[in-house]
């Protein structure tokens, strides 16, 4: 049988290059290959455990689809959908809450950061928010996960919920792995963290045009260009990280040299590294074209996409359900 795969990303708005190369890079080394069986969603549901505007999520999350879309998943190779469109995974997740306790949830480093940032919304639904994933997951038995690193602990729990859930009722849930790429921490452009939708000048997005990624490099915070060690944080370093992802190692290795002795003039990397990340996003944006002219197709795609879902989640649910003495 072929091995299932899942992944989801929150519709928080367009897609940026963080997603692409942390989860979408990794979505689309997967669905060609004939091992597997892949299902990519638009995490709408989760998209709500952080403040929100009601009127911009609909938009926001057919903007991912046509940004996965624009990407190369392909409908006739994966299953793309909605995951608020398979209320499946809802009722599944209660089900799973019964397999964890509170103190575990508010021990995770991903919640306690979302405590830190939204001290005012620590919601039922935050903290039930790496349940509801190992649903998504488990849903349909996938073993195999593509996203970025900071999302190990929460497929630690999906294990855990796996193992207790196989244990105590008898099922026969995989432990999900992290499928990881070469771009799995991407930082953010203000040298701080990771790149990220919900920080200001942080990111830069697929839809991006050479102008606009141009002056996102260009509020990067830089040093004078040289100095004894080459800084391993702050904007530099992200810099630098951008150089390797983008033009390779050996780009990389060129910069840092300089940095000891002749010195790095940040113009001119900014500029080159504009461009070459321009280059790779051109065709995407292409193709998202195609797409935006043809509402009907993205409206066919994301039917199609729950339908197949469905399929394979209810019956997921029925196990569960029958297993747990509800049905
Ligand atoms: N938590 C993931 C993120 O922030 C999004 C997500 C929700 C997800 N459900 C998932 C990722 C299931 C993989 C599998 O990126």
């Amino acid at each position: 049988m072929k091995k299932r795969v899942l992944s989801g990303i929150r519709a928080t708005g367009r897609l940026h290059l963080g997603n692409y190369l942390g989860a979408v890079k990794g979505m689309l080394a997967l669905q060609g290959d004939p091992l597997h069986e892949t299902f990519y969603m638009v995490a709408d549901l989760h998209t709500l455990t952080t403040p929100y505007n009601p009127e911009e999520l609909k938009n926001n999350v057919r903007e991912v689809v046509m940004d996965y879309l624009a990407a190369g998943l392909d409908p006739e190779k994966s299953t793309i959908f909605i995951q608020s469109h398979v209320p499946e995974h809802v009722e599944l997740a209660y089900l799973f809450s019964t397999a964890v306790t509170v103190a575990r949830m508010q021990y995770l480093p991903t919640f306690k950061d979302k405590v830190k940032q939204h001290p005012q919304n620590v919601t039922m639904a935050l903290l039930n928010y790496p349940v509801l994933m190992a649903a998504d997951i488990l849903i349909y038995k996938a073993g195999l996960v593509p996203v970025g690193v900071d999302q190990e602990p929460h497929l630690e729990v999906a294990r855990e919920i796996a193992r207790k859930m196989n244990s105590e009722y008898n099922l026969n849930f995989p432990e999900p792995r992290r499928f990881a790429t070469a771009g799995e921490y991407i930082p953010s452009l203000v040298g701080e963290g990771k790149m990220s939708k919900s920080v200001e000048g942080s990111f830069i997005n697929l839809t991006d045009d050479l102008e606009t990624i141009k002056k996102r490099l260009a509020s990067a915070p830089t040093d004078s260009g040289s100095g004894e060690v080459v800084p391993r944080e702050g904007g530099v370093a992200s810099l630098l990280k951008f150089v390797e992802l983008f033009q390779g190692e050996r780009k990389r290795e060129e910069y840092e040299s300089r940095y000891t002795t002749t010195g790095v003039r940040y113009g001119e990397l900014k500029a080159e590294l504009a461009e070459v990340i321009y280059q790779e996003l051109k065709p995407l944006q292409e193709k998202r074209r195609e797409f935006e002219q043809d509402p009907q197709k993205v409206d066919t795609i994301i039917e199609e996409g729950a339908k197949r879902a469905r399929q394979v989640a209810s019956q997921t649910l029925q196990e569960a359900k029958k297993a747990m003495g509800i049905i």
